[in-house]
């Protein structure tokens, strides 16, 4: 079987990270052979082409075919899977939601080229910040194609989060489980321990030998440091975050075709669920189930966590009326 993937930014960082795990296999496997769609704007086709000459020569035997476009069209033409990636990174000092007049422009036709040109079954991750807010543009222009085949990715923040706490408890990162995250993919997001488990046991008891206050430690030091991770890394390297991001894409995608055997995070969109507005596409616990996102349902949410998921769920309503107020939606 073959597989079309369009990437979007094809031309970028993130797009070189990613180009080169997809047509080695880590996305669909060894067995999946792959199609190529690399779409770009005229200032970025040279990068996108000379990323397509590499590919060439990196002589991957799953590789089918690679086609370089400015034209979305033909971009998304047949697509199984869709990456927007393509997107203005923000700079230092920016926040992610002073991104969003700029790239408000981008999402919307992409949706509609979406709609007209993608395979029938077209799953579309957004990665492009404000990811949740572009990626509700999108499915809003995407007429005729289901809400629920648009996720955007904080699957990075779930990994950083895991990270954290492997580092903080000195585990292998493997050992830490369920640590989803909620809201937006900004710094209001809410990385959330309450049901998470290193090596079978509650992450919370475990951190309370090692941090005392385990509250305090969660309010003051863990959750600002996997919000902010996205900005200490503008900070120290002077561009956003690449290969993790990259490798990120590549988990959640893989994931969402696949299927998970655990919890995992997602922006996907709301029907109500824990209270958040209908139509959001908010981060939520999901699994992956028969090639859909199934949003963990059922967990008991303590007040402190109702707030800070309220207070992510809040910036999203509000992101969404900024967007109604540019004419976008
Ligand atoms: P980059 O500037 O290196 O690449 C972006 C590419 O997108 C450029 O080549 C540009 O020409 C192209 N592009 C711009 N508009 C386009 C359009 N309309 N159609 C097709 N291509 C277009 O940026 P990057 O480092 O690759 O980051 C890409 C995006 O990913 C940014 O918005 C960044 O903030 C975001 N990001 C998200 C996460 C996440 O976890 N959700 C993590 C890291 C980065
Ligand atoms: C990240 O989380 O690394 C990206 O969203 C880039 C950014 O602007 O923070």
């Amino acid at each position: 079987m073959t597989t079309t993937i369009t990437l979007t930014g094809a031309g970028g960082q993130i797009g070189y990270a990613l180009l080169f795990r997809i047509a080695a296999g880590d996305l669909l496997g060894p067995e999946e052979k792959v199609r190529l769609r690399l779409l770009e704007i005229p200032q970025g086709l040279g990068a996108a082409e000379g990323a397509a000459l590499e590919l060439q020569d990196g002589a991957f035997g799953l590789l089918e075919q690679v086609e370089v476009t400015d034209d979305p069209a033909v971009g998304f033409d047949g697509a199984d899977l869709a990456l927007l990636v393509g997107a203005r990174p923000r700079g230092p000092g920016m926040e992610r939601g002073d991104l969003l007049a700029a790239n408000a422009g981008i999402f919307g036709p992409q949706g509609a080229a979406i709609a007209a040109h993608a395979a029938d079954g077209v799953r579309v991750t957004v990665v492009g910040n404000p990811a949740n807010t572009n990626a509700l543009i999108a499915a809003a222009s995407a007429d005729g194609v289901p809400a629920e085949r648009f996720s955007a990715l904080t699957r990075l923040d779930e990994n950083r989060a895991r990270a954290q706490l492997a580092q903080t408890l000195a585990v292998p990162v493997d050992t830490v489980r369920r640590v989803p995250i909620w809201g937006n993919h900004s710094a209001t997001q809410f990385p959330d321990v309450s049901h998470a488990t290193v090596a079978g046991r509650p992450v919370t008891e475990a951190l309370e030998t090692i941090v005392g206050d385990v509250s305090v430690w969660l309010d003051e030091t863990f959750i600002p440091r996997v919000a902010k991770r996205g900005a200490e890394i503008i900070a120290v390297r002077g561009s956003s975050s690449v290969a993790s991001a990259a490798n990120a894409t590549i988990e959640h995608v893989r994931d969402w075709v696949h299927g998970t055997d655990d919890w995992t995070s997602a922006g996907v969109v709301s029907h109500g669920e824990y209270g958040v507005p209908e139509g959001l596409i908010s981060s939520f616990p999901v699994r992956a189930v028969d090639g859909e996102w199934r949003i963990v349902e059922g967990l008991e949410v303590s007040e402190w966590a109702r707030s800070r998921i309220d207070a992510s769920v809040a910036e999203l309503t509000e992101e969404r009326e900024a967007v109604r107020a540019l004419g976008m939606l």
